[in-house]
């Protein structure tokens, strides 16, 4: 008589075919559980990970921490702050005589303080700075007003000028109300909690806030991931994490775009952009049409477009740029036109020769000043000079 069903197993197969059986079922719900597929969410004060999370299983990538998007927004202290406050050099004229900026580091911050009129008989006001923003050329100061609200300080620093008045402050008035919108942090930060509020566009959680630019800007929360990859179950689990190197090529540069084509205002909520998503539905920044002029601040999207070398092959940011490092090398960046051309096809290859090497970028990416982004000091314009990313021949370049 053939046996048949489990009654006629003995106990100890019995139980091991039951907790087979379990297992296969808990197996079989997490897979089903888990096979969700990962649905990428931007970066929360409360979803965040951390770039030592990232770090602890991504040591190659340290250096970005020094990076100039890691260092975009930072809490003021002496290292932070570029311009000095020691006596003689901490304080800021201006073209009236009757006003001057006076830059303070005492036990309780560091503070900027207008003081109008001739001693003794002055008047004057102090904030305090709350951030600091940039980390190359120049910074710009924010502090807190009315406890929550953001303000432009009106003292900025430029490399190699000084104190100078910030962008949009004229010379010789003691304003300090220039107020900082979500966007200006959305391209500065990795998150701030927009208050909304129809009265003011400014107000913002005070606490919470996520300085610098950080890894999770770029590759979406990562919280998911990192459990992923720590789990036993890991083959069973999404990867969860955003490569925008995997990306179509208008995706990757979307990516890039949403801070590096012009500083319109986008039309959803700030902080909400995840890289993949079509940047279109957000803003109109990118359709620039190809005959007005740009300017070369913070529109390296652009300026690339209209290059004959990005039209007439796949080329993305990343062609040129590992953002995960400074990327100020000019030398080894002019050796990333040879992955497409030869020296022999620059036109001055017959006259110069080899001293074309490492100099492609000098000519045909050359450092042009902004008209935009101008400080003034004493009256004067201080111009910024930004690497121009529309590559072509500029014929006033022709002598080494
Ligand atoms: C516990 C270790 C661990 C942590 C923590 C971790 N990762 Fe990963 N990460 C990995 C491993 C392992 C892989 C390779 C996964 C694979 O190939 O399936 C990976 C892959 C990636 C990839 C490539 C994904 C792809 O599809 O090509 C990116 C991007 C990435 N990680 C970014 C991050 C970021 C950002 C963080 C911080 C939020 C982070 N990782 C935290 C271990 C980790
Ligand atoms: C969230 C906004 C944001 C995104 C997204 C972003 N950037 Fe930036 N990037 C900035 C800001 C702001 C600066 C200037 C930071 C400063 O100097 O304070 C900057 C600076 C840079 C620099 C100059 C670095 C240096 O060492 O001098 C490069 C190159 C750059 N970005 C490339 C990229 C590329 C490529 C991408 C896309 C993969 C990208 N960025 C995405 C905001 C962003
Ligand atoms: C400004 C945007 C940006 C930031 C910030 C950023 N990444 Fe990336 N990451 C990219 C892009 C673009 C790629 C794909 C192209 C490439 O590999 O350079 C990438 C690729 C990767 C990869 C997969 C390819 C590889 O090289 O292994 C890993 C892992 C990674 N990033 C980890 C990190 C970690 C960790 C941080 C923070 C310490 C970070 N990224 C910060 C834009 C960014
Ligand atoms: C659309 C994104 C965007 C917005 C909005 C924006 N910036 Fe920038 N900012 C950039 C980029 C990109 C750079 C650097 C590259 C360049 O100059 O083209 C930069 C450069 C700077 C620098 C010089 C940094 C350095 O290290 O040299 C300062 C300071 C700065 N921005 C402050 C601000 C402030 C303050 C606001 C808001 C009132 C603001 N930015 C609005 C993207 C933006
Ligand atoms: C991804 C490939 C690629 C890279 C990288 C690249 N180019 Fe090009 N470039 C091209 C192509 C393709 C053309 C168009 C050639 C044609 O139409 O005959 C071109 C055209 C040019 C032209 C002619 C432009 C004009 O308006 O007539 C110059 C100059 C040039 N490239 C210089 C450079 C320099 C300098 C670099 C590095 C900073 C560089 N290219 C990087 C692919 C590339
Ligand atoms: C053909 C190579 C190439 C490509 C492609 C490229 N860059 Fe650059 N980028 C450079 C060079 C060269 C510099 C100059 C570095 C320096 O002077 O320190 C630079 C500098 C920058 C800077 C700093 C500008 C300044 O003057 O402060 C930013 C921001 C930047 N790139 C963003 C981008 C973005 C965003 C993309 C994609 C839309 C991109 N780059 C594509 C070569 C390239
Ligand atoms: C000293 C400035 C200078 C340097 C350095 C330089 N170029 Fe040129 N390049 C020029 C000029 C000027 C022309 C136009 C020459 C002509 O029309 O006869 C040109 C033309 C070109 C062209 C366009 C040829 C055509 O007519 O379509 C390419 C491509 C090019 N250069 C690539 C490079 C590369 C790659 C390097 C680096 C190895 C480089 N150049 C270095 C000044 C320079």
């Amino acid at each position: 008589m053939p046996r048949t069903g489990t009654d006629q197993l003995n106990p100890s197969a019995r139980f091991s075919l039951t907790i087979a059986v379990l297992l296969l079922v808990a197996g079989a719900v997490a897979a089903g559980l888990f096979a969700i597929p990962h649905r990428a969410e931007a970066l929360r004060a409360d979803n965040a990970a951390g770039d030592a999370v990232c770090l602890s299983c991504h040591q190659q990538k340290a250096r970005f921490e020094q990076t100039a998007h890691r260092l975009t927004s930072t809490l003021p202290t002496r290292q932070s702050i570029a311009g000095s406050f020691s006596r003689g050099e901490n304080v800021m004229r201006t073209s009236n005589p009757q006003l001057h900026f006076r830059m303070d580091s005492t036990a309780t911050g560091f503070y900027q303080t207008a003081v109008l009129g001739r001693a003794p008989d002055t008047s004057s006001h102090s904030e305090r700075i709350a951030f600091v923003t940039g980390s190359r050329k120049g910074q710009s100061y924010l502090y807190w007003g009315a406890g929550d609200q953001l303000y432009q300080l009106p003292v900025s620093y430029w490399k190699g000028v000084g104190w100078v008045n910030s962008p949009g402050y004229p010379d010789g008035t003691p304003n300090f109300g220039r107020p900082i919108p979500p966007r200006c942090l959305e391209c500065h930060a990795s998150w701030f909690e927009h208050v909304p509020d129809p009265t003011v566009i400014n107000r913002y959680r005070p606490t919470g806030a996520v300085l610098g630019i950080s890894c999770e800007t770029c590759h979406g929360s990562g919280r998911e991931h990192a459990r992923r990859e720590r789990s036993a179950l890991r083959a069973l689990l999404p990867r969860a994490m955003i490569n925008p190197g995997r990306l179509p090529r208008v995706r990757q540069l979307d990516a890039c775009a949403l801070c590096h084509a012009g500083t319109a205002a986008l039309r959803t909520l700030p902080f909400a952009y995840v890289p993949g998503q079509p940047l279109e539905q957000r803003s109109d920044l990118w359709t620039t049409p190809d005959t007005g002029e740009i300017d070369v601040h913070g529109n390296q999207v652009a300026l690339l477009e209209r290059s004959r070398c990005f039209r007439s092959s796949q080329m993305t940011c990343a062609t040129c740029h590992d953002v995960h490092g400074e990327q100020r090398d000019v030398v080894a960046l002019s050796g990333r036109c040879l992955t497409c051309h030869t020296m022999q096809s620059c036109g001055l290859f017959p006259s110069h020769g080899q001293e074309l090497v490492g100099r492609c970028v000098d000519c045909h990416m050359p450092a042009l000043t902004s008209t935009v982004l101008i400080s003034n000091y004493l009256g004067r314009p201080v111009r910024v000079q930004v690497r121009t990313h529309w590559i072509k021949v500029y014929p006033q370049l022709q002598a080494p």
